[in-house]
């Protein structure tokens, strides 16, 4: 359809230019489209109260820029505005900028014996107990209310479950809400969203998960690294970093940490809580892991010891169960969980209804907790098979923390070795890890790496670390005999 013009009768600019321009312009925004007809000049001249001779002259200036084409007998049309060619977007320009984030590693290559990525065995997944829970839910009452649009806290049923459990284990109080998530990450990135403000500092553990260190840096905040030793964070670094700066967050693992597989101590989880909120650092609390002891006694989570309330919890299914589910959730004071609920809202709408209805329905079957017991003892095997293979193999000098529980080995080479270095002839070798600079925050690990045991049988196990320990024990014998033959500076 014509657009009609809007001319200006007692403007100084001449009829027939503003009709030009007008007409022009229809056509380059795209109003008027490339074969379209445009009205005879008899019919506009009627339409615009204008004298044929003023419509004829802007067709005429129409068709020498090239807009227009007149066919004798057939009229005048639109052939499409002469296009400028656009230049290509600048994506390195585009993209440049920002706070700069570490890359993440190179995926192993293909038939390793992957020690690389913190998840568990694909081959322990119990798929027919899995296929029952979904069948029961696909043929539920709910299912229509599940496939529906719902609501950003989570699927009511399940966060009502989890909620109850909470305050069964003591980790929910009255003023405590529960929100579901996509994923443990996904609760971190809330709590970045909602609390940290560009140049805040946050405190986290080093060596740490590079995923949760990436999410703050992202966020423009100030990072810093509190050592983890073979008790977790060091409590008494962790005094003097609150004692010199203003942090606003700390994130704290309880229970085997990733990379380190560390366990932080009753009365440590006591003094860092007593701590952060005595300088106002709200403290959160990543149990990821909790789930997956082996062997020893668990001591009370943070969040159950906190008398004030104030810790935030946060859990996941993804390492006891299914992590490609993308189900987590964070327990905290409402009125936090309020405003996390609503920056949610803003990134997702709310997670997946059916994976979260599936998970009820497999807890509530009792097939979680027949899964938590293959996935434990399946754990301790794998948990022994590592500690033993690294003793028998690993060159002397080097050193690890030895878990009860989790997914994860921290591996201290003897010096000089660098685990980065060292990487590519492993691979050679078909054994891949992760080494300690991925995990870097303030402090350099370049002589650690990460061996994540959890998804590889027993017998690979022994055989990748058989394979790590022959590569690191020739590594280093090299790198001595080249010490040895140094040549010695002259005694003066
Ligand atoms: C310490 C830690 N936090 C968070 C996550 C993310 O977990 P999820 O799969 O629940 O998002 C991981 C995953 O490996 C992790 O190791």
């Amino acid at each position: 359809m014509f657009p009609k013009p809007e001319l200006d009768y007692r403007s100084d600019a001449p009829l027939y230019r503003q009709l030009y321009e007008q007409i022009r312009d229809f056509v380059r925004s795209g109003r008027l489209e490339a074969g379209e007809k445009l009205p005879p000049t008899r019919n506009l001249a009627g339409m615009l109260g204008l004298n044929r001779t003023t419509v004829s002259a802007a067709y005429a200036l129409l068709e020498s820029e090239g807009l227009i084409s007149g066919h004798v007998g057939r009229g005048s049309f639109v052939t499409g505005a002469p296009t400028a060619p656009c230049p290509a977007l600048d994506w390195e320009q585009l993209l440049s900028g920002g706070p700069a984030v570490p890359a993440p590693p190179e995926p192993p290559p293909e038939r390793a014996i992957s020690f690389g990525a913190s998840r568990p065995s694909a081959a322990l997944f119990p798929l027919e107990a899995f296929r029952a829970s979904c069948e029961e839910v696909l043929r539920g009452a709910d299912l229509p209310g599940i496939l529906q649009l719902g609501s950003p806290g989570g699927y009511p049923p399940l966060q009502r479950y989890l909620l109850d459990e909470a305050h069964r284990a003591g980790l929910a109080r009255p003023g405590d809400d529960l929100l579901v998530t996509s994923g443990c990450q996904q609760a971190l990135d809330l709590i970045q969203r909602v609390l940290i403000r560009p140049g805040d500092t946050v405190a986290l553990e080093d060596p740490v998960f590079p995923g949760l260190r990436n999410l703050f840096l992202r966020a423009g905040a100030h990072v810093t690294g509190i050592p983890v030793g073979a008790e977790g964070l060091e409590v008494a670094e962790l005094e003097r970093v609150l004692a010199t700066q203003p942090v606003r967050l700390l994130v704290a693992s309880s229970n085997f940490q990733n990379p380190t597989g560390a366990t932080l101590p009753q009365a440590a989880r006591r003094a860092i809580l007593r701590l952060a909120m005595a300088a106002g650092a709200v403290v959160v609390e990543n149990d990821i892991y909790g789930e997956l002891r082996y062997r020893g006694e668990a001591a009370p989570q943070m969040k159950r010891m906190d008398e004030s309330g104030d810790a935030v919890l946060v859990g996941s299914f993804s390492k006891i169960t299914f992590p490609g589910l993308r189900v987590g959730w964070l327990i905290g004071p409402r009125a936090l969980v309020g405003r996390l609920t609503e920056a949610k809202q803003w990134t997702d709408l709310h997670s997946d209804q059916l994976a979260q209805a599936v998970l009820l329905r497999f807890a509530e079957s009792g097939r979680l907790e027949e899964h938590r017991r293959r996935v434990r003892a399946a754990g301790l095997e794998r948990l022994e098979a590592v500690l033993e293979a690294c003793r028998i193999h690993l060159p002397a000098g080097a050193a690890y923390i030895r878990p009860e529980g989790g997914m994860n080995l921290w591996v201290r080479l003897p010096e000089p070795l660098d685990a980065a270095e060292l990487l590519p002839r492993a691979q050679r070798e078909g054994v891949s890890y992760v080494p300690g600079r991925h995990f870097e925050v303030s402090r350099r690990h370049r002589g650690s790496l990460r061996l994540c045991f959890a998804s590889l049988e027993p017998e690979e196990i022994r055989a990748g670390v058989a394979a790590l320990g022959r590569v690191f024990s020739e590594e280093l014998e090299r790198a001595r005999g080249l010490e040895r033959r140094a040549p010695v500076p002259a005694m003066v």
